[in-house]
């Protein structure tokens, strides 16, 4: 079975672990210099709006395969208020916060592949994708398990298995 990553969400220091696990789960697959640091944005940003828009929830990283093509898969997922309209939420400049509302489409900007799945009252889901280069096939046989420290972001309530 795939090795998967979770970082509870509810604060900063949740944001602070998600990217820098995220960034050495990337390293770990054979991506490098500035594609590390593009990841490790995406996931901060994503983060940041758990935080800010829905208060608690968790970031899932896991090395993701789709027929010759080998990367990494970033899932930010709460049960907060939902996004109304996705569309305007996408959009460069939208806030509902006074915030940059650069959050979102920097993020798509910077992945390979981003999906918002969100149901006001229910949650949002974000998905995204980066796909590396040829040479990370090889290094997927490598690939280690990273120590993630899920206490420090606060786990209280939110995810928990059966
Ligand atoms: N996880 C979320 N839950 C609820 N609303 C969200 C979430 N993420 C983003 N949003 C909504 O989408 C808007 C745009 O997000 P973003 O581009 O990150 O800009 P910002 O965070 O600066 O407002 C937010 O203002 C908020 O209304
Ligand atoms: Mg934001």
């Amino acid at each position: 079975m795939q090795h998967q990553w979770h970082v509870a969400i509810s604060s900063t220091a949740g944001i602070v672990i998600a990217r820098q696990n995220g960034r050495a789960l990337a390293k770990e697959l054979g991506f490098g210099g500035s594609d590390l640091t593009l990841i490790a944005t995406a996931i901060s940003e994503v983060a940041r709006n758990i935080v800010e828009h829905a208060r608690c929830g968790e970031i899932i990283m896991a090395p993701s395969h789709r027929g010759h093509q080998h990367g990494i898969s970033i899932v930010a997922r709460d049960r907060g208020p939902g996004i109304p309209d996705v569309q305007q939420a996408m959009q460069y400049g939208y806030s509902t916060c006074r915030g940059l509302g650069a959050g979102l489409p920097g993020a798509k900007w910077l992945m390979d592949e981003f999906n918002i799945d969100s149901t006001v009252g229910q949650g949002t889901t974000v998905t995204m994708k980066k796909w590396g280069p040829q040479v990370l096939a090889s290094q997927f046989s490598k690939t280690r398990s990273i120590p993630t420290n899920e206490a420090a972001a606060g786990t209280s309530g939110y995810g928990r298995s059966p």
